[in-house]
């Protein structure tokens, strides 16, 4: 018989760039490829993006002090589909924890061909030396690499494929089995020329603060607004449906709101609740960082307050204009808007340049009909390296307040619990000498102890503020947030617009929901839809089903919705995944609780959460790269009897049904329905 397969050429020096690493003249002959060669950033994993010929921290690839130039750095759990179509002959390379992860995390590596696994690592440590393979995957037509996290989470499993390799036949090639993005298709009908009330349907207030608030309503204008059985001490400005004045006795007030335009009116209830607890619905506004983090200035916050208007957002209940970091003096930067004195010599902080006019922006915002917020952090740098509040924290309360603010975000960073024994030793300068020995942030008192000394300077401000802790979910912050007065609490690390980031914060709340009310919410971090990115905002990396995703999921855990694109370029297919009122309405119902995983069947996962009027707001998603059925029963959902079902993206009622719902979801979507009892 003719030999079919004729190596003429093996070559042993790896070409650094090229992706062939052995060639050869004869078509039938055999070519050795390097799995890095292909585009491996949509790759499926925990946390981070998968990198060729890096680490997924982007360094260079090292397992137990061995340097690696060729392979793919990935993050458990992460999974490399690849086709071959039966041309493969020979898969080998090597695998183990990159030394980045610094004596952290474990991995079992795993490879599987046709859906049988081949290969497996065992569990992996950090330290341990590269693990070998050499497989023959002759015939096989569907090869997957994973690394999965090794017993005790995904924390730190930097997950190194190295020396990577595959001989193939018949000029076969891998191909990476990835479906195409999807088309963004808009979903949601434009809002009705006619009325409709939006929002919040609950305010808080504490008695004697200024009561602002602004009723949202769609439709064209003109447009009359009134109320029936608003409290004595307020007002409605009947054209600007902006709400004023001040309650001076704490209670509970049932309002009747009315918008009027030519072509009707819209009522709805409206309660007030005078008391101690503000934010009683998650705070929905924007915040600065996701789009210029350090590049922010006062021009940037007023165009964004400018556009919350001009695009209509504000008729659906977007409220904050929220400043992140970079508005203070930094410690020493080179940039002149960064410089000037930190503090007033009474120790007042005093805005960086960028922000002359700190009062005349707030009345700015103010007059759009908008709140707005600042942002600090307990220690003496923000995590940007500004001037925080430590040692000043009564003052800087006391100078929001006085500039007008609504909102404070109080992050983390150089803040250490040791600074709890140390505030007043007249001999430590935590501006110069931050750097006390400590084990980590999540100490059981004296890591909260900053955030409960912010919360009483704020609670004694004649304003009302929202007051959101930022420390990434330290010592279980949402066990002890309420406490500390927090209304919201991040509950993860800083998220970025990659499915891996977005899904893994997303769908990693799960639990969470019991810690979750009126005034108190779980945080997994700010929206990556719209043009973001940190300085340099480019249109999301999520594709359109992945957004819809992270709308639905967001909604449905009542977290916090605050847009962190550039505002001035808010595109259509981005301002309808934000204006769509009845999607709005999961996530501001007046019970405020947040959505628990009510099933997990791989990858397809039902959210569903309890809505004040009877009803539940379910997702079903498919957290999969390929189309699949998700089914609910009503028995999971504790329901019985026949069940209106209506699709809230698309606003439309898919009709009665008896004992589950079951719907076709795209890859990496979801389908949010509304079920309740058929009438
Ligand atoms: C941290 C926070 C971010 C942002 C930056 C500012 O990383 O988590 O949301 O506020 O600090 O420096």
């Amino acid at each position: 018989m003719k030999h079919l397969f004729k190596k003429v050429l093996v070559c042993t020096i790896c070409f650094s760039l090229g992706s062939v690493f052995a060639a050869s003249q004869d078509t039938a002959s055999e070519e050795t490829i390097w799995l890095s060669s292909l585009d491996v950033s949509r790759v499926e994993q925990g946390w981070g993006q998968a990198r060729s010929n890096r680490s997924v921290d982007n360094r260079r690839m090292m397992i137990a002090g061995q340097r690696y130039q060729n392979g793919i750095g990935t993050h458990a759990n992460s999974s490399i589909p690849l086709l071959l179509d039966g041309n493969g002959v020979e898969l080998s390379g090597r695998a183990g924890l990159d030394d980045e992860t610094r004596n952290r995390g474990s991995v079992v590596f795993q490879i599987t061909a046709d859906g049988k696994e081949i290969w497996t690592s065992g569990l992996m440590r950090p330290g341990d030396a590269a693990k070998e393979f050499t497989l023959d995957v002759k015939g096989v037509k569907a090869l997957t690499l994973l690394a999965l996290d090794g017993g005790d989470g995904f924390d730190y499993d930097h997950a190194d494929w190295v020396d990577l390799k595959i001989t193939m036949i018949n000029n076969g090639k891998p191909k990476l089995d990835i479906p195409p993005i999807e088309d963004a298709v808009i979903l949601t009908p434009k809002p009705a020329a006619s009325p409709r009330i939006n929002g919040a349907k609950v305010f808080g207030v504490r008695p004697g603060s200024p009561f602002l608030f602004r009723i949202a309503a769609t439709g064209d204008r003109p447009m009359t607004f009134s109320a029936d059985g608003l409290p004595s001490g307020l007002t409605l400005d009947s054209e600007t449906g902006q709400i004023t004045g001040k309650l001076e006795k704490a209670g509970e007030y049932k309002v009747m709101l009315h918008a009027k335009n030519a072509l009707g009116r819209a009522d709805r209830e409206f309660r007030i609740i005078c008391g101690s607890q503000i934010g009683l619905t998650p705070a929905m506004g924007w915040n600065s960082w996701n789009c210029f983090a350090s590049a922010v200035t006062a021009e940037s916050i007023k165009a964004a307050a400018d556009a919350m208007v001009k695009s209509g957002l504000i008729d659906h209940g977007w409220t904050y204009i929220n400043i992140d970091d970079f508005w203070q003096v930094h410690r020493d930067s080179k940039d002149p808007t960064l410089q000037g004195p930190k503090r007033s010599p009474d120790g007042r902080i005093l805005p960086n340049p960028r922000f002359a006019d700190m009062k005349g922006l707030v009345d700015y915002v103010h007059g759009k009909g908008l709140k707005i917020g600042i942002y600090s952090v307990p220690g003496p740098w923000t995590c940007g390296g500004c001037v925080g509040s430590f040692g000043h924290e009564l003052q800087d309360a006391q100078q929001y307040a006085e500039w007008g603010f609504d909102y404070l975000k109080y992050d983390w960073c150089s803040y250490n619990p040791a600074f709890e024994d140390r505030r007043d030793d007249k001999d430590w300068n935590p501006y110069t000498s931050p750097n006390i020995q400590y084990s980590g942030g999540d100490h059981p008192i004296k890591g909260r102890a900053p955030f409960k000394r912010m919360h009483e300077a704020l609670a004694q401000q004649p304003r009302d503020i929202i007051y959101s802790l930022c420390q990434y979910g330290m010592g279980n912050v949402w066990e002890w947030g309420t406490e500390v007065g927090g209304n919201s609490w991040r509950t993860t690390q800083d998220i970025n617009d990659s499915w891996n980031s977005m899904s893994g914060i997303g769908f990693r709340q799960a639990g969470l929901e019991k810690h979750a009310g009126p005034g108190h919410f779980n945080d997994p971090d700010m929206l990556v839809v719209g043009h973001v990115g940190w300085g340099n905002p480019k249109p999301t990396k999520l594709t359109p089903n992945e957004q819809y995703t992270h709308i639905s999921l967001w909604s449905l855990l009542a977290s916090p919705l605050l847009i962190g694109c550039d505002m001035t370029k808010l595109d259509e297919f981005t301002l309808n995944l934000l204006t769509n009122d009845e999607v709005i309405e999961v996530n501001q119902d007046p019970l405020g609780r947040q959505a628990g995983r009510i099933t997990q069947e791989g990858t397809r996962e039902v959210w569903a959460k309890q809505m004040e009027d009877g009803s539940m707001a379910v997702g079903l998603f498919n957290r999969s790269q390929r189309e699949q059925t998700v089914t609910i029963t009503w028995s999971d959902l504790e329901i019985t009897g026949q069940q209106s079902v209506r699709d809230l993206w698309r606003q439309k009622d898919l009709g009665k049904f008896t004992g589950q719902f079951q719907a076709q979801v795209g890859r990496h979507g979801v389908v949010l329905v509304k079920i309740a009892p058929a009438k």
